[in-house]
């Protein structure tokens, strides 16, 4: 049966854990120059309704680096922006390419993507989740603390896609995440978790950081908001990442931002580029875990 990655409860503990000894394999390979070629001959389609730049390069450059090839389609150009069904486009799609990535606005859509396509449906970043981001996230304070289990993070700002990527996966790994929001941006339903970790939603972002391990923050904007956004950002003021903020932990605390930043805003320019910063390895290792991803879901037997 094909396998979906739509939110991190998709994967197992023990199946994130086996990709990321993928993922430290992958790199090492790339670092030595060693071809690994497991996905010679298959395509994956990427469909994009959003901007990116990492996610749209790491799943591009990883295809080609397996040795497959990724083809880059905007919504707008496809029939589907003239009315062709999910359901024809799913099943039409399915017959040409061996997997297909999706970055678009209602998580639905992903959701009956992946329920009428016959090949494994990876979601690239939806209004409500962001599973890619957050398992390379995890792996990332993997390979800089050694551990998962029990490490804290804060993440302070807007509980967006990415904080509730965050629940999600925090919770199914077994680590602690305090979610520090003002109360007019709390997540405005809260998704299933698994696992043993513990998840918290509380207002004060200094009591967030106390003893955190990781301090995570995103944009206070995402793609697609809408509303007063001017009123939003004066609201989030007190929940920059800051220097401030930063020696309130009380402990030596990494700091990590998904990217892209909007300096001056959810974050100073001094903490993002300071030496507790570790956004730019963060970045990086997007490529080794969706490669991870792409060649454990892409080289299933029916694929
Ligand atoms: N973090 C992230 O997904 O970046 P892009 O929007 O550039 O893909
Ligand atoms: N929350 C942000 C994440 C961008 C990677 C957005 O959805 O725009």
């Amino acid at each position: 049966m094909k396998k979906d990655l739509l939110t991190t409860n998709d994967f197992s503990r023990e199946e994130i854990l086996s990709l990321f000894e993928k993922s430290t394999a992958l790199k090492e390979k790339r670092k030595k120059g060693v071809e690994h070629l497991p996905l010679k001959g298959k395509s994956l389609g990427m469909i994009f309704n959003k901007h990116s730049t990492r996610t749209r390069i790491s799943f591009e450059v990883g295809m080609n680096e397996l040795g497959g090839r990724a083809l880059f389609l905007t919504g707008d150009q496809l029939q589907l922006n003239r009315g062709e069904t999910l359901k024809d486009s799913a099943q039409v799609l399915s017959r040409y390419l061996n997997g297909i990535l999706i970055r678009t606005h209602n998580h639905q859509e992903v959701v009956d993507l992946a329920k009428h396509a016959t090949i494994p449906v990876i979601n690239g970043l939806t209004d409500l989740n962001h599973p890619v981001q957050i398992l390379a996230d995890i792996f990332t304070i993997k390979e800089k603390l050694g551990k998962i289990e029990s490490v804290k993070i804060a993440y302070v700002g807007d509980a967006n896609n990415v904080a509730y990527s965050w629940m999600t996966g925090a919770s199914l790994m077994g680590m602690e995440l305090v979610i520090a929001c003002p109360p007019e941006f709390k997540p405005a339903s809260l998704p299933q978790l698994h696992g043993n970790g513990k998840v918290e939603i509380i207002e004060d972002p200094f009591e967030a950081v106390k003893d955190a391990d990781i301090i995570y923050t995103d944009v206070w904007i995402s793609m697609g908001d809408t509303g007063d956004l001017e009123k939003k950002e004066k609201i989030l003021v007190p929940y920059q990442i800051n220097q401030k903020l930063l020696n309130a932990t009380g402990k030596n605390s990494l700091v990590m931002h998904c990217l892209p930043a909007h300096r001056g805003m959810e974050i100073t320019s001094e903490v993002l580029d300071g030496k507790d910063s570790i956004v730019f390895d963060q970045a990086e290792n997007r490529l080794h875990v969706q490669k991870a991803i792409l060649e454990t879901l892409l080289s299933q037997p029916s694929q």
